[in-house]
């Protein structure tokens, strides 16, 4: 299923061959997902959320990562939890560590421990967190240079930054997040493969936005349309990238460098301002 393809020179980009590698992920169903309380802009409490759509939405998504070869693992959902299949938050894992999440608000600090000891139970090494931190949705790890690039502003505290460096023993580069649209940083910005990123500007301060072209002269550079769409919060195999059908702009994007997006439909789960990336916490083994 997974095929490497081959394209030519397109636009003023050279478009290599993209070869999907095998990851491994965990996601937990939206079995109890509402939205009951708003610590993002995206999340209305007064509207009526379709449970059975979100967790229908979220079958097709586990059903196309593991079409493509992937590996699945789920949480148990806990209720009471009602965000907690945005499973990216709840820790981040490189080379075989885990570092733990800690999360900013009471609502949601209860899925840290569902988390851990997860992790714990599955034989990962685990890096309890003594700062606050929201896991994969503020850490995105560059597999080339072996960075990790961390976002601030309005969830993660930076000595956060600082402890992953040091659970991790990674170079953490810190950016600053500056519209609230783009709380965390897979909502801003996206791995695509060992040494391509993509990423909205306008969700980053100036300094952060000229480390980024400093760093990622070749990244992709997305639009406040196709970030609005969610388009960013996406997650790739080297090869296919999945992201939310809403996304068409930025598909087109993709498939100008390459790539072949995967669209599918998270409209529900948006409704608590998140998509595809924010579902899937990536499990980074020991090389
Ligand atoms: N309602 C959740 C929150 O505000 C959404 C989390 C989205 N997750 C992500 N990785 N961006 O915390």
């Amino acid at each position: 299923m997974i095929s490497p393809i081959r394209s030519g020179h397109l636009g003023s980009h050279s478009v290599t061959a993209k070869i999907a590698r095998k990851r491994h992920y965990l996601l937990c169903r939206p079995h109890h997902f509402a939205v009951e309380y708003a610590i993002n802009p995206w999340m209305d409490a007064s509207a009526d959320v379709d449970t059975a759509r979100a967790v229908s939405q979220w079958e097709t998504l586990v059903g196309t990562l593991r079409r493509l070869g992937h590996t699945v693992d789920t949480l148990d959902p806990e209720p009471g939890l009602p965000d907690m299949v945005y499973a990216a938050n709840g820790a981040f894992s490189v080379d075989g560590v885990v570092y733990g999440a800690r999360f900013r608000y009471p609502q949601r600090q209860a899925e840290a421990a569902a988390h851990e000891k997860w992790y714990r139970a599955t034989g990962w090494r685990f890096a309890p967190p003594t700062e606050t931190n929201e896991g994969e949705g503020d850490f995105a790890y560059v597999p080339g240079p072996g960075l990790v690039l961390a976002g601030y502003g309005y969830r993660t505290d930076p000595r956060g930054h600082a402890e992953a460096a040091e659970a991790l023993s990674r170079p953490v580069i810190s950016l600053k997040l500056v519209d609230d649209r783009f709380y965390h940083l897979d909502t801003a910005l996206t791995v695509l493969d060992d040494e391509t990123i993509a990423y909205y500007p306008g969700a980053f301060s100036t300094g952060s936005q000229t480390i980024l072209r400093r760093l990622f002269p070749g990244a992709l550079l997305a639009d406040e349309a196709d970030a609005v769409a969610f388009g960013l919060n996406s997650v790739s195999d080297d090869h296919h990238v999945v992201l939310n059908s809403e996304a068409a702009g930025m598909a087109e994007k993709l498939a100008a460098r390459g790539y072949t997006p995967v669209p599918v439909d998270l409209s529900e789960l948006k409704r608590g301002g998140g998509s595809v990336k924010c579902c899937i916490a990536e499990l980074r083994a020991a090389a």
